[in-house]
């Protein structure tokens, strides 16, 4: 009987754990609170809610008690904060400055509020948090109207409401517009609802999944498949804070040197030495701008690190000093897989040190990639990022000064790294569950810092494929093997608009398209045009493809991309300010109208999504190469037309005509934008004269006007020149504040061009008069070439008034 009776209870028991295979969180059963942290105990599991700043609370939850803090990405520490934590029976409850959240006792559940006692985000309730075997799941009320954006590196539409998504770095070559993941990860996203926006990053870097709504009205929910739940809730009342507030996290880039900014030539691959030098003259003989020539693997030594194919570059430290004296710098692939060959320098070393990833049975991981059987480096060990930083010096040796991480997923042939590889981590050893997606960011870190040191006070620059959060502290990214289509070429900006709202300002694609030929010469110039207002501008083709240089569809095409590329060297002052912005408050370069007009729904339509801000002052409107209309749409305010200074009245949709030669710009209303004179390359020396266009405006604007020696690291000790310079439409002046930094300008002359003036704005210095010129100018040259239709293609121009002023370092106020 009583062996019946526990039979009984026993298959009752299984039964019910049969049942329940979710775990949930369960009810708090303690809660400690010291300053600004509550240690909280529940029936499954152990909590810590942090207070980072009055805008950060941080939330970590796992079944076990919480292991030592450890992470890649996050590289800030809790600020001190004014915040009051007080508990009840049925609540903890936590305020700061600028947000509160209760967590609920029974269950566990948190709510966050802003000041006015809103809703931002709160738990699912019954299912707040809770697990599936490893996988840890956060699920969020999905809140009326609710839109999703951000999460780095993704496909799809601007607002993901609707969408689930993966994040496990892959090698995708020539990826579908829809597919997901692709290479990198980045677990931050923004939510906007009720005029309200937030944003939330799960740090953790296993395989993780976000669902916004996908298959599903009830929630939106992040988690991953092991490791802590563990997330950073950010609120602002302005979206652009929110970006702020998670670069302060996880860091910002750091200058890049100019010439990065510049164009730069690449395709899969240049050689021998004598192809690579042709280019580089062809680019100067036909006056196309440009500042980089890019290696693909064909540079090596049968794809072996560190090596040069002797034949095909006898002397490459020649080569590279020649690419130097035409104005050129040398960027080189390098991927992550190291032949093994025991009679190789690097090889021999990297076994030796033991520096490779392992498996359990303390073997190295082999897998196939270009040069065949290889081995990875560990960068998740400081002996292999010192291995790393030690090998990379070859580059510098050789002249070359910027270096392509590529393959770092980690790509193989076959595309999968089995579970059991171990990656030190730092000492704490990890899987290949969790060790996955944080290899690549961990190369870039080692390739910047190795190239840093062995160049001696000289920027490098680090492009990557693959990266985790904070990746945008040691390198740019592009968008990896995309094709030769329309739709990608839109898909890529709407990747880049997002890697931007993720942190990432320092982003580009293959421009022209990287797999296949465009079949009319419409696309190339459409992506040339668009290129010329990306971060970082680079043309690429993949091996025995149609050649993809500015001159291989004819003239009018090379006199359109020549336009482009010119007006991108023309703007390097106002890209390059921009770009010093990115280093100081992590705003993008490319931003999504996103960042200002957030609680706009015009902006999220599928006409408008793609439209994006080069910095503050630009709106570019990218166009698939088969139309010859499109509609726009322009926030609130007015905006000018680029070329041709035509006034519009935003907050509505317009239809406009489109012409091949050019791409349509507008320039927001009070903005303040520097250019230059035209060079061929950022190592030559414009005129001394600073072009500074103010468009006339409605509001209040002020832009930060930064230059330095866009080299090296002098600025770290004083040597720049920074200054803002606002207008002020209330006041009628233009004011440029004194100057900070001991740098002296190179422009002895600022040319203020005031655009939507006219002959009433008398206009005066510091009080005196000021001499004004009245003049005409164009941003684009006249296509000269013989064109299709044999005509010669006038250009728009601009009526603006001109005045010189002496670029002194005091105060100026200017009157109109
Ligand atoms: C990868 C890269 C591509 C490169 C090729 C050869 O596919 O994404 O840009 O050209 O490898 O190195």
């Amino acid at each position: 009987m009583k062996k019946n009776i526990l039979w009984l209870l026993m298959t009752a028991c299984s039964f019910a754990q049969a049942q329940n295979p979710v775990k949930n969180i369960g009810n708090i059963t303690s809660a400690d609170i010291s300053d600004q942290t509550v240690n909280i105990t529940t029936d499954n599991s152990f909590a810590s809610i942090i207070v980072y700043s009055p805008d950060i609370i941080r939330v970590r939850i796992d079944k076990q008690k919480l292991k030592a803090d450890f992470s890649y990405a996050v590289i800030s520490q809790p600020l001190k904060t004014t915040v009051n934590i007080s508990q009840n029976d049925s609540a903890i409850i936590i305020t700061t400055d600028s947000l509160k959240a209760t967590i609920a006792k029974s269950p566990f559940a948190i709510t966050f509020y802003n000041n006015a006692g809103e809703i931002i985000s709160q738990d699912e309730k019954g299912f707040s948090t809770s697990w599936v075997n490893e996988s840890v799941t956060a699920y969020k009320k999905m809140q009326d109207g609710e839109r999703f954006i951000g999460l780095g590196e993704k496909t799809g539409d601007l607002d993901r409401k609707g969408s689930g998504y993966t994040n496990w770095n892959s090698d995708v070559f020539g990826y579908s517009v829809g597919q997901d993941p692709l290479y990198s990860t980045i677990p931050f996203y923004i939510g906007i609802h009720h005029d309200m926006n937030y944003g939330i990053f799960l740090d953790n870097t296993y395989q993780s999944d976000f669902n916004f709504g996908a298959s599903n009205n009830r929630f939106s929910s992040f988690g991953a498949r092991g490791g802590e739940l563990n997330y950073y809730f950010i609120y602002h009342t302005h979206l652009a804070d929110i970006i702020t507030s998670y670069t302060s996290l996880t860091g910002r880039m750091k200058l890049p040197p100019m010439w990065s900014l510049g164009y730069q030539q690449c395709r899969y691959s240049y050689y021998p030495d004598t192809e690579v030098l042709r280019i580089a003259q062809t680019l100067r003989e036909k006056k196309i701008p440009a500042d980089g020539i890019t290696l693909d693997i064909h540079y090596m030594d049968q794809y072996q690190l560190f090596t040069w194919n002797k034949e095909r570059f006898p002397d490459p430290v020649s080569m590279t000093n020649k690419l130097k004296q035409m104005g050129f710098k040398t960027t080189v692939i390098v991927d992550p897989g190291i032949k093994v060959n025991p009679d190789a320098a690097a090889y021999k070393l990297g076994a030796k040190d033991s520096v490779f990833l392992k498996y359990p049975d303390n073997t190295f991981y082999t897998g196939a990639v270009w040069p065949g059987w290889c081995n990875f480096t560990d960068f998740t060990s400081e002996k292999g990022r010192a291995f790393w930083r030690g090998q990379v010096k070859f580059f510098a040796n050789n002249g070359v000064s910027g270096i392509w991480n590529d393959m770092n997923e980690i790509a193989t042939w076959g595309n999968k790294t089995p579970d059991n590889i171990i990656y030190d981590y730092d000492g704490r050893k990890a899987s290949n569950l969790e060790g996955h997606n944080v290899y690549a960011l961990e190369m870039a870190r080692s390739s910047y810092e190795g190239a840093k040191a062995a160049m001696n006070n000289e920027r490098p620059f680090v492009l990557t494929r693959s990266g985790y959060a904070g990746l945008q502290r040691y390198a740019a990214i592009w968008t990896g093997d995309n094709r030769t289509e329309d739709n990608h070429m839109i898909a890529g900006v709407r990747i880049i608009s997002s890697m931007g709202l993720s942190g990432v300002p320092f982003t580009g694609m293959d421009i022209g398209g990287f797999i296949g030929a465009p079949t009319s010469i419409g696309l190339y110039t459409r992506w040339i045009q668009l290129g010329a207002f990306l971060p970082y501008f680079r043309n690429h083709t993949v091996a025995n493809s149609k050649s993809s240089e500015p001159w291989t569809y004819g003239e009018e095409c090379t006199d359109i991309s020549r336009n482009y590329i010119n007006l991108r060297y023309k703007l390097m002052p106002y890209l390059y300010a921009t770009f010093y912005e990115a280093t100081q408050d992590g705003l993008p370069v490319v931003r999504s109208l996103a960042i200002d007009n957030a609680f706009d729904p015009k902006i999220y339509e599928q006409a408008f999504q793609n439209e994006f801000c080069l910095g503050k002052n630009l709106l570019i409107v990218p166009v698939e190469s088969n139309k010859d209309f499109t509609k726009v749409y322009l926030p609130k305010g007015t905006w000018y037309d680029l070329y041709a200074d035509s006034v519009e009245q935003g907050g509505k949709e317009t239809i406009i005509e489109l012409s091949t030669a050019k791409l349509p710009v507008y320039v927001k209303e009070s903005s303040i934008t520097p250019m230059q004179s035209l060079v061929q390359s950022t190592s030559i020396a414009p005129t001394d004269t600073l072009y500074l266009h103010i468009y006339k405006g409605n509001i209040s604007n002020t832009f930060v006007y930064y230059e330095d020696d866009g080299k090296s690291y002098d600025y770290e000790k004083g040597s720049f020149y920074k200054r803002n310079i606002s207008f002020d439409p209330q006041q009628k002046t233009i004011v440029l504040d004194k100057v900070e930094g001991q740098l002296v300008s190179k422009f002895k002359t600022i040319l203020l061009v005031l655009h939507g003036f006219d002959s009433n704005d008398k206009l005066t210095i510091n009080n005196a008069s000021l001499s004004t010129k009245n003049t005409t100018i164009s941003f684009l040259s006249p296509i000269t070439s013989f064109s299709a239709d044999g005509l010669i293609k006038p250009v728009d121009s601009c009526k603006v008034i001109t005045a010189a002023i002496k670029n002194d370092n005091g105060k100026i106020t200017i009157g109109f």
